[in-house]
């Protein structure tokens, strides 16, 4: 029996991709709703969901108005008025390398079965380490997202210190000191590994959050005193939730002092990398032993694509010593397996998103791209400031913007609430030091400050809904 029954590539992709172009056009254009959020059992109902599990039926002839419904109903990234989270809106480039994924399906984790994504990861890798300034002695790979890759980092800061966590388990005098901001996969991670919630020890942070590096070498000798071994220090660049970098270059010169392993929690922040302007946001990233970045948050790849880099290729060599004996032997390899270094066993080709934006923009394109979006992001704050009724008293450092409207009078998250209902705006919030905010993060050029005006309008208009 042919199990492509009723679908064929030529003609099926066809219509898919008619269909993909026309929702671009629209989203770029705005004549959507940013998202419209309806009950999950009702759109299960009207995609005609549990019936097609069961018995099938999509072909070239009905696929087309199945993907209208689907994509009516997604959330539209590439609409100027999506001001969500950190994902990217993506580049064209990136959509066609998942297309060319999506058909040949090279996993390229042995060289023998992808060649050619195997070879763009490591030149990509290559590129990526001597941005951070690792270019000889450095090693790395792309995973599957930034919290997969700080469960990696955290596994080789483990090893780093104790070797033998291994073979004969987790010793329970190891703590690792994070910004209380830190993301939650921070902690994940930590306790993934082993360790627990409770070795995480808060580094103290200023009312923005950022951490204050003077209190880090007291807080070291505080856990080294009580019998700690400190297994790693973790940054933020940028925190997640105020978009600010934690003062990379102080904390790299005390973990050194205090010979401590130095993580830069850096999915969103390190693309500034490729930012004249922008780059001493992370001056002192070099003194790092390991870094996250993640392509699909600032650098306009489809989720997900995450690179995680290490100083010291030793570290990358050494962190996952288990053997698959049909995939790890001697062979004549005429390429390089990443295999044996990554958590993942079959991995798509992530990076090869990456090497498309880029071979269609080149470093300068992206660098000029983040470097719009941090520009526009302070011009944008400014405007949000100079509004009756607006506050936007957290610094701007990168492409989110935090701000809150008539706080006294009005639940912040009420009013973000009302506003996405209204489909023409998808923003967040956020909280600091326990106060609650609205929260933009500027995902795309096309976001501009007519589109923020239009929002401050919105926001004022729904707020008389509320009063
Ligand atoms: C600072 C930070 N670390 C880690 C992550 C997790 O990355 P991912 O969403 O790629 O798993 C995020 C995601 O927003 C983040 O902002």
């Amino acid at each position: 029996m042919n199990n492509h029954a009723g679908i064929s590539y030529s003609q099926g992709a066809k219509k898919a991709l008619e269909e993909l172009v026309n929702y671009l056009k629209n989203s770029r254009e705005g004549k959507s709703p940013v998202v419209e959020l309806r009950p999950m059992a009702e759109l299960a109902a009207d995609l005609n969901l549990a019936q097609q599990i069961r018995e099938g039926g999509l072909n070239d002839e009905n696929i087309q108005e199945f993907l209208h419904k689907y994509l009516d109903h997604s959330m539209h990234m590439h609409h100027p008025r999506y001001m969500g989270h950190q994902v990217a809106v993506p580049h064209p480039a990136s959509a066609i390398a998942d297309m060319v994924h999506g058909l040949i399906c090279n996993a390229m984790s042995i060289y023998e079965m992808g060649p050619v994504a195997a070879t763009i990861e490591r030149e990509v890798v290559q590129w990526m380490l001597e941005k951070v300034g690792w270019q000889v002695e450095g090693g790395g790979l792309f995973t599957d997202g930034g919290s997969l890759a700080n469960i990696h980092a955290m596994l080789a800061a483990r090893a780093a210190l104790d070797p033998h966590a291994w073979t004969k388990g987790v010793r329970q005098d190891m703590v690792v000191l994070a910004p209380e901001n830190s993301h939650y996969s921070v902690a994940r991670a930590v306790s993934i590994i082993g360790l627990g919630h409770e070795s995480i020890v808060p580094i103290p942070t200023d009312r923005f959050e950022v951490v204050i590096p003077d209190t880090l070498p007291d807080l070291i000798h505080q856990q080294r005193d009580q019998g700690k071994a400190i297994m790693a220090i973790v940054a933020n660049a940028c925190a997640t939730s105020t978009g600010l970098y934690d003062p990379i270059d102080e904390i790299a010169d005390i973990c050194q002092e205090h010979h401590c392993w130095f993580h830069i929690d850096s999915p969103h922040g390190a693309t500034a990398l490729l930012s004249e302007k922008y780059r001493p946001l992370l001056k002192g990233i070099e003194k790092a032993d390991s870094v996250i970045w993640d392509a699909h948050k600032m650098m306009q790849t489809s989720s997900l694509s995450t690179a995680l880099l290490f100083k010291n290729k030793e570290h990358y060599y050494q962190t996952l010593s288990q053997k698959a004996s049909y995939l790890i032997h001697e062979k004549e390899n005429p390429g390089y397996d990443v295999l044996p270094y990554q958590i993942e066993c079959t991995k798509a080709a992530i990076a090869a998103k990456l090497f498309f934006v880029l071979a269609a923009v080149g470093e300068k394109g992206m660098g000029d791209f983040i470097e719009n979006l941090y520009n526009n992001s302070r011009t944008f704050a400014t405007m949000i400031n100079n509004r009756q009724g607006f506050e936007s008293n957290i610094p701007v450092e990168s492409n989110i913007i935090l701000f809150r409207y008539q706080p006294d009078k009005i639940n912040q998250l009420t009013l973000r609430e009302k506003l996405i209902k209204t489909g023409s705006f998808y923003i967040t919030s956020t909280e600091v030091k326990g106060v609650r905010y609205l929260r933009l993060v500027i995902m795309q050029e096309s976001s501009t400050a007519e589109h923020i005006e239009a929002l401050l309008d919105k926001i004022t208009e729904v707020a008389e809904g509320l009063n």
